[in-house]
Formats: C-alpha cells, sequence, structure tokens
C-alpha cells in the first residue's frame, strides 16, 4: 500500500493570515448564499412559474390569430405585431427563429406566451440578460413590464441544430 500515516504532529494551526482567508471565504459563502432567496422574492427578473400544456398546433393557432389581429408591418419576412397595451402576446420559436417581431410599450404589463414548436430553445433577452427555456408542449407565460424603450434582441441559448446561431429576434419597446 502506498498511502502511510503522517507523521505525528503534522497539524499546524492555520495562521493569522490564512484564518483571514478562510473567514472572508465562509462570510462570502454566507451572503451568496442568501443573495439566492433574497434575489428569488425581491428580484425583478423571475418567471412567475407559470406554464400550460398545450400541444405545438394548438400554441401556433393561438400566435397566429394574435399575428393576424395585430400585424402592422414586416421585418425581413417577420411580422412585427403591435398588440394593445396590457393583453396577452405571443411568441413561437422554431428551428432557427422568433416569430413575431414585438412592439411594446414602455411601463406597461404584459403576459408574454412563449412557445416552442419543434425542440427545446432557450429565450434569451439581451442585453438585459433575462433567460428562460422553451420546453415544446408547454406555453410558458412570462409577465413582462418594459422599463426602458429601445431595441432588444432575443437569442436562442439552448443549442437547436445547424442554424442555432441564426436564431434571434427582436422586441421593440416605444415610449
Ligand atoms: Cu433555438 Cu438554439
Amino acid at each position: 500500500m502506498s498511502i502511510s500515516f503522517p507523521e505525528q504532529g503534522w497539524f499546524k494551526a492555520p495562521s493569522a493570515g490564512e484564518r483571514l482567508w478562510i473567514g472572508l471565504a465562509i462570510a462570502w459563502c454566507i451572503v451568496l448564499t442568501l443573495a439566492m432567496p433574497y434575489w428569488h422574492f425581491k428580484g425583478k427578473q423571475n418567471s412567475t412559474g407559470e406554464a400550460y400544456r398545450v400541444t405545438p398546433a394548438e400554441f401556433y393557432q393561438r400566435a397566429q390569430k394574435f399575428i393576424e389581429a395585430y400585424k402592422v408591418g414586416e421585418d425581413r419576412y417577420t411580422a412585427i405585431v403591435q398588440p394593445p397595451p396590457g393583453t396577452d402576446v405571443y411568441l413561437t420559436a422554431r428551428m432557427w427563429r422568433w416569430d413575431p417581431v414585438l412592439k411594446l410599450k414602455k411601463d406597461q404589463t404584459y403576459r408574454l406566451h412563449v412557445g416552442s414548436m419543434d425542440l427545446n430553445h432557450g429565450f434569451s433577452l439581451q442585453p438585459v440578460n433575462m433567460n428562460f427555456q422553451v420546453v415544446p408542449g408547454y406555453d410558458h407565460v412570462l409577465t413582462l413590464t418594459p422599463t426602458r424603450a429601445g431595441e432588444y434582441s432575443i437569442v436562442c441559448n439552448e443549442f437547436c441544430g445547424v442554424g442555432h446561431h441564426t436564431m434571434a429576434g427582436k422586441i421593440i419597446v416605444e415610449e
């Protein structure tokens, strides 16, 4: 056996400098551990946890109805949709696009329904970096209140095939 007992008296109490660093590391662990539940209740970027079972075909129909009702234009073959403030809005994910482009009003709350037509995609809103899974078979509801006007990109952050890196969408927020 290659393992032998250490010599008697091998343990030396940590020096003052070592104790300080151990203390700092433990204190930081406690801060980060508390930050998780704190941010869950106080943060404004959490999922509502609301999701309903829906077939991709059903979700697609709802999204199409929504697009037809509020379409205001087109951006490179993708419909631009401006729904009334405070309503239900739909966003479909599929290989490899987000549909439609949403035009929202600042400081209005929307119920954003996100659904996948095929496989698992990742909804990543940039540059605010809010990230949610989009699992097929579910209508994921996110409560969204844009607080700043501007153009936001939606990128897919779940690998979904050869076109994954091209899967980008847009949300426009107006004053
Ligand atoms: Cu969709 Cu990656």
